[in-house]
């Protein structure tokens, strides 16, 4: 094939890939009759926790209810104020705010974006009263600092929550992320490294929690049948909960897919003018996005667009600038200058060898 041709398609940023496995899943579930409240929700509940090495997983609708859940659980809410990163989906700082307890932000990392623990403490110590849980994003895939957090908090008096839905597949010093924090929280948006259309999750190892959860997710309903606490309907359905359980097989297949072609990105950017994703010490990145950073984003996507590669911007406002949040006057300027700078451009499992070969062209051109 010649470099002409590599040129004619788009390589597209995202794309689920589903089969025949899971629709013949949704079809037995629709066969069954059993289209919420079955057995499918429960097992993929404890087959995700499994995976996560804890003890409870227990499916939400979304990942934002998913983080909703858990702060709820977690007995979070108005008074409550919680520390977390400015450079995220608005989903993260939005569920603290539905919670009702208050967002206070701390800057970034500008190597892994992920919220940086010195910020952390300089924003607790910023605060009168201190702060009541640290919540932590793995962005685009990287799991974040969770030993360190996890000191802040344990000095603070604070619980650690992690927001893995980038993450699925990472690890941190050979844990799956997820397991370290008090609650961790996914979402299965199509896009996300498995997806079961629209859907999340809430891991935990504390009994106590996940009672709460289960709980707060089905109204406040109690094992005996009546009500005792207020809560929402973020219950998954049996459909989604089956196509999560064939996803769920297929993860660390996704997981090394990506792996390989951040590699062979890697390849091309090592020592060039573009800032390559970073995969810190003893962790396990999963790849959700390949993020680089770059002075002239305009031209990189332009050029890639030229080439047929697709690109996306993950997050080009951060989260305090965003209309929502105009209350928050913070200067936060690490996450100010990535959201100049980065650049997410397609790694996903589906990329074929061609597709890989058109980006690293696209690449090597840009950066000669
Ligand atoms: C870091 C982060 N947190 C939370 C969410 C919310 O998940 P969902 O879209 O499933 O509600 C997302 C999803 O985009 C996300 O990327």
């Amino acid at each position: 094939m010649t470099d002409t041709e590599l040129r004619d398609s788009t390589v597209s940023i995202a794309s689920p890939d589903v089969g025949q496995a899971e629709l013949r899943r949704i079809q037995a579930v629709l066969g069954s009759g059993q289209l919420s409240g079955g057995d499918e929700v429960d097992a993929f509940g404890a087959e995700f926790a499994d995976y996560c090495g804890v003890d409870h997983g227990v499916p939400t609708t979304n990942g934002t209810t998913a983080l909703h859940a858990a702060l709820a659980a977690l007995e979070i809410g108005p008074g409550d104020t919680v520390v977390t990163t400015p450079f995220s989906f608005i989903a993260t700082a939005n569920a603290i705010r539905h919670a009702g307890a208050e967002v206070l932000f701390a800057d970034i990392d500008p190597e892994t974006y992920n919220l940086g623990p010195a910020a952390v403490e300089a924003a607790i110590a910023d605060t009168a009263d201190g702060v009541d849980a640290i919540l932590a994003v793995h962005l685009y895939g990287c799991p974040a600092p969770v030993e360190a957090l996890q000191a802040i908090a344990d000095r603070n008096d604070a619980v650690l929550i992690e927001d893995c839905a980038q993450a699925h597949g990472a690890t941190y010093r050979g844990d799956p992320v997820g397991s370290f924090g008090a609650a961790g929280c996914f979402s299965f948006y199509p896009t996300k490294n498995m997806t079961t259309g629209e859907g999340g999750m809430v891991v935990t190892d504390d009994d106590d929690v996940a009672h709460r959860l289960r709980s707060f997710i089905d109204h406040g309903r109690s094992p005996d049948g009546g009500y005792e606490q207020l809560g929402h309907n973020f219950r998954m359905t049996d459909i989604c909960a089956a196509v999560g359980r064939v996803q769920l097989g297929k993860l660390d297949d996704f997981v090394a897919a990506r792996r390989a072609h951040a590699a062979e990105f890697d390849a091309v950017l090592r020592g060039s003018r573009l800032r390559p994703p970073v995969e810190p010490d003893g962790t396990h990145h999963a790849y959700h996005q390949y993020t680089v950073a770059c002075d002239d984003r305009d031209g990189l996507r332009s050029h890639l667009a030229d080439h047929g590669v697709d690109s996306a911007v993950y997050y080009p406002t951060p989260i305090h600038e965003q209309p929502p949040y105009d209350d928050v006057t913070a200067s936060l300027p690490v996450a100010e200058r990535a959201a100049r700078d980065v650049l997410s451009i397609p790694v996903h499992p589906d990329l074929t060898s061609r597709d890989v070969r058109a980006i690293r062209l696209a690449l090597a051109e840009y950066t000669a």
